[in-house]
Parts: C-alpha cells; sequence; structure tokens
C-alpha cells in the first residue's frame, strides 16, 4: 500500500498519518519531519534548509527528492506526507508505483486556527491541539512525556506565505493526479475522527 497525502498546511495530514501507522502498519515518510530533523542536527545543510523553512518556502527540489526517495527504497507500504509538493518532484517519482493519492480538503479560515493552535512533541511525531487534540497533561506529549512546541513556521507571517508557496507550487500537483485519476478528494474539515473515517472509507474501497 503507497499512498500520497496531499493538502494545505494545516489540513491534518501528520494527523491522520499518525492514525494510519497505526491501523495498517504504514511507515510515515513526512519530507517535512526529515527537513525539520537535518535542521536540529545543525548540520551546514541543515542550516541552509532552515533559511527556506522559516521563511516559508520550499526547499529546492533536488534535495527533497532524494532524501524522500531514500527513505522509500525498497519498501512496500508508506504513506508519503506532503510529498510531491511540485510537479518537478512528481516526476521524480514515477517510479515509486503509487496506488492512491489522498487530497485533503479543508477551508483556509480553518487551517489558520488549526495551525495557530498546534503543538508537537520534541521529537516531531505526535501532533496536538490547544482545543481540538489536547493532550492528557497539558504541554506534555502522551507518548513520549516531553515537552510540546510550537513551530517555528507557525507564526501568522510564515503561515502566509506557506499559503501563497501551496496556491502556486502545489495546487498544480492536485491538478497532475487528478489527470492521472489517481486522486481521491476527502473532507477534512469535521472533528479529527470524522476526518479520519473519511480517509479510512476511500482505502477500505480502493484496498479491498
Ligand atoms: P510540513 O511539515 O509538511 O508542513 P505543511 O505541509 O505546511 O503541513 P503541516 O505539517 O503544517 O500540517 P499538517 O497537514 O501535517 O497538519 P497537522 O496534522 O499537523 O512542511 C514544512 C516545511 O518543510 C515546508 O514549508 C517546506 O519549507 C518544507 N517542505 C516540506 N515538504 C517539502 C517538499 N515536498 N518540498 C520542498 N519543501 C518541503 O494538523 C495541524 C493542526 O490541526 C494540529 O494542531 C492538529 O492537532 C489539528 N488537527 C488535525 N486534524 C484536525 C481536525 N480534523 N480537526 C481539528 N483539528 C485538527
Ligand atoms: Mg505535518
Amino acid at each position: 500500500m503507497k499512498i500520497i497525502l496531499l493538502g494545505p498546511p494545516g489540513s491534518g495530514k501528520g494527523t491522520v498519518s499518525e492514525r494510519l501507522v497505526q491501523d495498517y502498519n504504514l511507515i510515515h515518510i513526512s519530507a517535512g519531519e526529515i527537513l525539520r530533523e537535518e535542521v536540529q542536527k545543525q548540520t551546514t545543510l541543515g542550516k541552509e534548509i532552515k533559511k527556506y523553512i522559516e521563511k516559508g518556502n520550499l526547499v529546492p527540489d533536488q534535495f527533497v527528492a532524494e532524501i524522500v526517495k531514500l527513505g522509500a527504497k525498497g519498501k512496500k507500504n508508506y504513506i508519503l506526507d506532503g510529498f510531491p509538493r511540485t510537479i518537478a518532484q512528481a516526476k521524480e517519482i514515477t517510479d515509486l508505483n503509487i496506488d492512491l493519492v489522498i487530497y485533503l480538503d479543508v477551508p483556509e479560515q480553518i487551517v489558520i486556527k488549526r495551525l495557530a493552535g498546534r503543538r508537537t512533541c520534541k521529537k516531531g511525531d505526535h501532533t496536538y491541539h490547544l482545543t481540538y487534540l489536547p493532550p492528557k497533561k497539558r504541554g506534555i506529549c502522551d507518548y513520549d512525556k516531553t515537552k510540546l512546541l510550537q513551530r517555528k513556521d507557525d507564526q501568522p507571517d510564515v503561515v502566509k506565505e506557506r499559503f501563497r508557496v501551496y496556491h502556486e507550487k502545489t495546487q498544480p500537483v492536485i491538478d497532475y493526479y487528478k489527470k492521472k485519476r489517481m486522486l481521491r478528494i476527502i473532507d477534512a474539515a469535521p472533528t479529527p475522527e470524522k476526518a479520519y473515517k473519511n480517509v479510512r472509507k476511500i482505502i477500505e474501497d480502493t484496498f479491498k
């Protein structure tokens, strides 16, 4: 099962992925997470990547495509979260034989509220929301027991730029998969439980 999850910033790609990993034993390959890990390591490359992420811009295609392909190499069951984000990236992975592309459809005014209240654990694997998906203990990850943090690129001015880039560069990718008849659009605006139920239905229909 090879799935691509696409959607605007804050649409719930990470949240849906967490549940798919549990239910279907899929490997979660998130381009954003891999890039943030490189930034944390403070390597020369990490310092370069940081400049793009903190401004809300995309990291150059070749680099992202290479690391994602490396992550997917030899694997049969995975989710690509937030990749591809440009037509060039999509063309880079035609040989991966993706089964399904899911687009999480959420209006912009809703995702802006989601990003403003998002908190993530230090390891980056678990995502919460102050109101919509709070942890059991305020400020602490349920699983890792580490302190919850706010992502630097969730500042309102950076969020604005992420949306601009999304419309310019990623919207064409959605049309690309639509034309290939690989795209399934799901309503991801309701609660996390309902949105996930919509995703599950499509997966069950596709892989029955
Ligand atoms: P990335 O980390 O992928 O950011 P993004 O695409 O902007 O998406 P987010 O992670 O912000 O949101 P999400 O859809 O995962 O939502 P989440 O589940 O967290 O990329 C960051 C940066 O890395 C990019 O800007 C770029 O610089 C670089 N990059 C990444 N990929 C790249 C690529 N392919 N090429 C080049 N550069 C790349 O949910 C958000 C919040 O909402 C959470 O608080 C959550 O609890 C809550 N929530 C989730 N679902 C619901 C729901 N149904 N109802 C209510 N609340 C919900
Ligand atoms: Mg994410």
